[in-house]
């Protein structure tokens, strides 16, 4: 059923994949935007550029007015170069905490029914080689006091009546996510970068598949869903994977396991993560296109930009 929705974060790495997948399945879409010139690259997507700040709940309200979902793909996380700043993550935590509290409050106010809130698999505590659902327990570490409160606010949300959907994706890779263009670029080099031990389990997730979730989100019930592909790999695993898919063979794998020095800082990549999308699967049809990393980094190389 073609619905109304409204688009946070829409000119981000994952958002610029979800306005064509919302437009092509038939939504109305209207997008956030902060400058004129990303106003104009929503509207040659399909969608309806609103200038509107994220913070502003009464703006908001108005905004969202005669839309039946709304979906928060924002996020300001620091370049890889700050990562293990504590300071780097201030805007993100703001963009998570304040933004999300102002984005469920609004849409009560102006009676959409639906949220579907962005938060991250990396939540979850290291499990090994074993399995992770999303009754799986969850950790929390500085980076993460975001996301806890985002996925707070959305199940408030739901608790108050409406239908609050959160979508812990694993790590995201392909065309637009700067982080995995740096690694590939690396890639490009023979160097496979391994954070934490080589046979921990990394969970990713293709930029089009995840945008793919959050259409089919619009069909789930309220709850908490792992969006990743079906099968993570080993962090060598990735990272030989990359390397090949940059036509070459790995010729120096690391810093592996002395990345685990950073601690707290980086644990949210050194932590073994073998993460389960069988619910959402199971409760929407979703199905990602990359069953892995090794088909997506292929397909990526072949064709690096295309939405
Ligand atoms: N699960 C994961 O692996 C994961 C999760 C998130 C990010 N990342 C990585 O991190 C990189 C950076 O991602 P990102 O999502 O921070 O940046 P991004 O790709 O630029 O997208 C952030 C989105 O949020 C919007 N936004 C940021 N601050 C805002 C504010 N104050 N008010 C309203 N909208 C705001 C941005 O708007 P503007 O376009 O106007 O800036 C943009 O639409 C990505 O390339 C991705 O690889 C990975």
């Amino acid at each position: 059923m073609a619905m109304r929705v409204f688009v946070a974060g829409g000119t981000g790495a994952v958002g610029s994949y979800v306005i064509p997948a919302l437009v092509r399945e038939g939504h109305e879409v209207t997008a956030l935007a902060r400058t004129p010139e990303k106003a104009s690259a929503l509207t040659a997507q399909g969608a309806t550029a609103a200038s509107v700040s994220l913070f502003d709940r009464a703006a908001l309200t108005a905004a969202f007015t005669g839309h039946d979902a709304v979906v928060n793909v924002a996020s300001a996380l620091p370049p890889v170069a700050r990562f293990m700043s504590a300071k780097a993550w201030r805007n993100n935590d703001r963009v998570r905490t304040e933004g999300s509290a102002a984005v469920v409050d609004a849409a009560r106010a102006a009676g959409v029914g639906r949220v579907i809130q962005e938060s991250v698999s990396m939540l979850y505590r290291d499990q090994g080689a074993s399995w992770i659902d999303e009754d799986a327990p969850i950790d929390r570490f500085p980076m993460t006091r975001g996301n806890h409160a985002a996925e707070a606010n959305t199940h408030e949300f739901s608790e108050a009546g409406g239908t609050g959907i959160v979508l812990r994706f694993g790590w995201f890779y392909g065309p637009g996510a700067a982080h995995s263009e740096l690694l590939f670029a690396q890639a490009r080099h023979r160097i496979g970068v391994v954070l934490g031990p080589p046979d921990s389990y990394v969970s990713s997730i293709h930029v089009a598949d995840a945008a793919a979730a959050v259409a089919a989100a619009l069909r789930a019930p309220e709850g908490t869903f792992n969006i990743v592909d079906d099968e993570p790999l080993t962090k060598r695993g990735y990272a030989d994977a990359l390397v090949r898919a940059a036509g070459k063979t790995p010729w120096v794998r690391g810093p592996g396991r002395a990345a685990l020095v950073f601690g707290d800082r980086l644990t949210s990549l050194t932590r073994s993560l073998r993460v389960g999308n069988a619910r959402f699967r199971t409760t929407t049809g979703w199905a990602p296109h990359y069953p892995s990393a090794r088909e997506g980094w292929i397909a990526t190389a072949a064709r690096p930009y295309s939405l």
